[in-house]
């Protein structure tokens, strides 16, 4: 990002390069095309999670028509939106070179991948794709009470407020104590419709020591939200860097959520609850087929970067569906690597220690493979503990690892219920 800034700032590429065709000045499709989109690692992702899925809501769960109608009509929304979502992209791409939005790719320093100007901010494509998604699904929501639906819309409000404040923060690239109170701000609309409960179901082990079985908030509730929205933006946006790793992280963790959801409605008799968990589907669902289409660019060696107009979003989207899902411990368990992630940064974050404005491996170009630095990030963290790594199974490695964090959570939950909750 900075070195698209001072590409910007320095010079304007249209402006300097001979004019021969005022055509082909204006019209960004006569542009070299990005690369093609890794579909045979999709197609695969798309099986494997395919299997849970379907086994879940049509073997597993005897879940009731009307849940289950919309919940299969936002997939097929869901499913063009994969389709439309990877034909854009490769416009889109074309028209932010075009307005110098690109960014290099640091982990390639020294080599002649390192010198290619990768279109960024692609997060725009997904978010406007989810948006229009989440709208059109209004209409088929038949089951749907104005309550929900005032719900509803404020969530896409705030997810909305949140991309263009991405957007913002793309293209004026501001600074880092303005970006980590964006999410606060974005999370308004949410906060002012929110009309649900304020209260929180205390620990069974625990209510010995507060007194309460059920604890209202009140105001303090909207704080939680609050902070958990600033919460999982930034947490998405400073695990990053790595070709992948944004994208990758948000699909691994929609999947859980949208698992997590399905168990819910499937072992549940409480039809407020099953709406609830509903909710969390219609917006997780989308989600995860629009990422899923900007991971087949962004997958190494990625041809687009992301942006924090897609973190940001991705990080919204996730915090909106634990909240009004009611389930935001267990989605925070799903955020451990962030968390431990966070926890490792807090010294550069709050200032005890130089924060660069990068705090990526270092690179060689000789051998190709990453080192650690003594940077507080679990990017880091994890070559220093394995050694030296090329970029594809460093990430690899650590979306394993998130993928294992989330099966770790789904077997606590497992064997905590009715002892905990
Ligand atoms: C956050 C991190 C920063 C990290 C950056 C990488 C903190 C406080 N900030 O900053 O340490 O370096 O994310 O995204 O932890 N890029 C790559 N390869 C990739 C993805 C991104 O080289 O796979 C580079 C590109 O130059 C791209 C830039 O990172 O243009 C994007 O950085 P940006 O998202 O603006 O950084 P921040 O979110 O501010
Ligand atoms: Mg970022």
């Amino acid at each position: 990002m900075a070195a698209r800034k001072r590409a910007l700032a320095t010079t304007d590429a249209t402006k300097l390069e001979p004019t021969t065709n005022a055509q082909e000045q204006t019209d960004p499709t006569t542009d070299p095309p990005i690369a093609p989109p890794k579909s045979g690692l999709i197609l695969k992702l798309c099986l494997f999670f395919s299997l849970p899925y379907f086994y879940l809501i049509f073997y597993r769960y005897k879940i009731e028509s009307e849940l289950k109608r919309p919940i299969l009509i936002n997939a097929g929304l869901s499913l063009a939106g994969f389709f439309l979502t990877q034909k854009i992209i490769p416009v889109a791409s074309r028209y932010v070179l075009r307005r110098n939005l690109f960014g290099f790719d640091i982990n390639k320093k020294g080599t002649p991948q390192g010198t290619v100007k990768v279109p960024e901010s692609l997060g725009i494509v997904v978010g406007i794709v989810f948006l229009v998604l989440a709208i059109l699904f209004q209409y088929f929501n038949f089951t749907a009470d104005s309550i929900w639906l005032v719900e509803y819309n404020a969530a896409l409000s705030s997810i909305c407020f949140m991309i263009l404040l991405g957007f913002v923060d793309d293209v004026l690239d501001v600074p880092w104590r303005v970006k980590l109170l964006l999410p606060s701000i974005a999370a308004l609309p949410l906060l002012m419709a929110y009309a649900g409960h304020t209260t929180i179901i205390i620990p069974k082990p625990l209510i010995p020591y507060v007194g309460l079985k059920v604890w209202d908030l009140g105001w303090m509730y909207k704080l939680y939200m609050g902070l958990l929205a600033v919460f999982c933006t930034n947490s998405i946006n400073i695990h990053a860097g790595l070709n992948g790793l944004e994208v990758g992280q948000t699909v691994v963790i929609a999947f859980a959520i949208l698992i997590h959801n399905l168990m819910q409605i499937g072992a549940s008799a409480d039809p407020e609850y099953k709406q609830a968990h509903a909710f969390s589907i219609y917006l997780v669902q989308p989600l995860l087929a629009t990422s899923l289409a900007l991971f087949s660019y962004n997958w190494y060696p990625s041809s687009v970067f992301v942006g924090d107009t897609y973190t940001y979003f991705a990080g919204m989207t996730m915090a909106v569906v634990g909240i009004l899902g009611h389930f935001s411990e267990t989605l925070l368990i799903f955020f451990a690597p962030q968390v431990l992630n966070f926890l490792l940064s807090v010294p550069q974050l709050f200032g005890f220690v130089k924060c660069p404005r990068h705090r990526l491996p270092r690179f060689d170009p000789q051998t190709g493979l990453l080192t650690g630095t003594n940077d507080g990030t679990l990017v880091n963290f994890f070559l220093r503990l394995f050694g030296k790594m090329s970029e594809k199974s460093l990430c690899a490695k650590l979306l394993i690892f998130q993928a294992i964090g989330c099966c770790l959570c789904f077997l606590l939950r497992y064997f905590l219920t009715g002892w905990y909750k």
